[in-house]
């Protein structure tokens, strides 16, 4: 199946999201900002480590291929997707190491999952099925080669 990589990787990505909303929601509904904090720590190497070896994965692998079809404006607006998604990442790193009441950092956390849901949703809606239906399988099987060195070289 073409493309597996990425959608494996929007699997695991969709079950932290629903681990950060669930953190989320213990600061705003039991003002349990300690556990919720730990939580979030708990997920920091899934969202900077893995996350950066799935965006590599999009932007030097599928988007280049793709951007050959499609031009490269849609794809930018991807990729200023994945910077947006770098600068909240700092930001909840800078909080988590010192969380106060909680209210900024639920309220950063909901904007990172509403983001990632988003931005998953629109890959997984527009850009995938382009790939597949416009990229021919020797240049899928090409893309999922490409992708499987990005993330052998991490
Ligand atoms: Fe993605």
């Amino acid at each position: 199946m073409a493309l597996e990589a990425l959608k494996e990787g929007h699997r695991k990505a969709l079950g932290v999201v629903g681990e950060m909303e669930r953190a989320a929601a213990l600061v705003k509904q039991r003002g349990d900002t300690g556990t919720a904090a730990a939580i979030l720590r708990g997920l920091l190497d899934f969202l900077e480590n893995d996350q950066r070896v799935h965006f590599l994965q999009e932007e030097e692998g599928l988007f280049l291929y793709l951007g050959v079809i499609i031009g490269e404006g849609p794809l930018q607006a991807m990729i200023g997707e994945h910077e947006s998604y770098w600068k909240a990442i700092a930001n909840l790193k800078g909080m988590l190491r010192a969380p106060g009441d909680g209210a900024a950092l639920a309220q950063l956390v909901t904007h990172i999952t509403a983001m990632l849901r988003g931005h998953i949703e629109k890959e997984e809606s527009a850009y995938f099925p382009m790939a597949e239906s416009r990229l021919s399988p020797q240049r899928l099987k090409e893309v999922d080669e490409e992708m499987a060195t990005i993330a052998g070289r991490r």
